[in-house]
């Protein structure tokens, strides 16, 4: 939205970007040092993702995830921010049986973090879980495409909406809309399947490897800082390597302390 006199992100925002073509940027974040530094420098708005699986707790898929793991780091995030939208990820096993359930996780969410919104996987299947939360007064992201929380499912991190498929995907993106969600990610979509769910939405579309055609972007940030250790999906763009930087920091860290040349004198309390 690159409006920096705008002293809060809302709902009303990203539909206006839409309407004025103007691109939503977003991130993930999961702890209140990122959170600060990607709300001073503009992203409109931070995604506390269950990625926090694989990235804070060293999972090797979301699905562990729970609400209780969740928690702290979306009031961390929340509260290290002043400009930009925060949007909690309700994990696996939170909503899925029906609409009770997704409020009351909804509400454990907004009572517990501060967060602005919750965001949950799932088109038609999850249309009656947004109603109800949407209904309480509380925005959704939903989450359509390819589903982390449904990778077994779908046998794999596959691309969703190819040939014919993309009826299916439309579908699930009307569905959501008409539920009452603000915003819709589309995960791992062909760039012209992307395209035509843009056209036909009124709500924003969020692409996550799912081409530029779309209102928005989202990037897991360890992705794209060069933090996350071995394969990054293809639709990455790798803007840092602070695996690298770090990894040279702490070995020139070691290096000092075995040498003893840290601490110096200037590392030095004097008598
Ligand atoms: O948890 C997450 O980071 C996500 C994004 C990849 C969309 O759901």
């Amino acid at each position: 939205m690159a409006d920096e006199a705008l002293k809060r992100v809302r709902t009303r925002h990203f539909q206006r970007a839409k309407e004025n073509g103007i691109k939503i940027t977003g991130l993930t974040s999961y702890d209140q040092l990122t959170a600060g530094i990607f709300d001073e420098a503009g992203i409109d708005f931070l995604l506390v993702g269950d990625s926090a699986g694989n990235n804070v707790y060293g999972y090797d898929t979301t699905l562990p995830v729970t609400i209780d793991d969740l928690i702290p780091l979306a009031r961390a995030v929340a509260g290290a921010v002043k400009r930009a939208f925060v949007v909690a990820d309700m994990p696996f096993g939170s909503y899925e049986t029906g609409p009770d359930e997704a409020l009351h996780t909804a509400f454990r969410f907004m009572k517990e973090t501060a967060a602005h919104a919750v965001k949950l996987e799932g088109g038609v299947r999850s249309a009656e879980q947004i109603r109800r939360i949407v209904s309480a007064g509380i925005p959704v992201m939903a989450h359509i495409g390819f589903t982390p929380q449904s990778e077994h499912g779908l046998g794999g991190h596959v691309i969703q909406g190819r040939g014919e498929q993309v009826e299916q995907l439309l579908a699930d993106a009307r569905a959501v809309q008409d539920a009452g969600a603000f915003a819709v990610v589309l995960e791992m979509v062909p760039a012209e399947a992307a395209a035509r769910v843009t056209a036909e939405l009124r709500i924003p579309t969020i692409g996550v490897g799912a081409g530029p055609h779309v209102d928005g972007q989202l990037l897991v940030w360890t992705d794209w800082a060069g933090f996350t250790k071995g394969r990054i999906p293809k639709f990455v763009k790798q803007y840092a390597n602070l695996r690298e930087t770090l990894t040279d920091a702490v070995t020139a860290y070691r290096t000092d302390v075995e040498a003893g040349s840290y601490p110096g004198p200037e590392h030095s309390y004097e008598d």
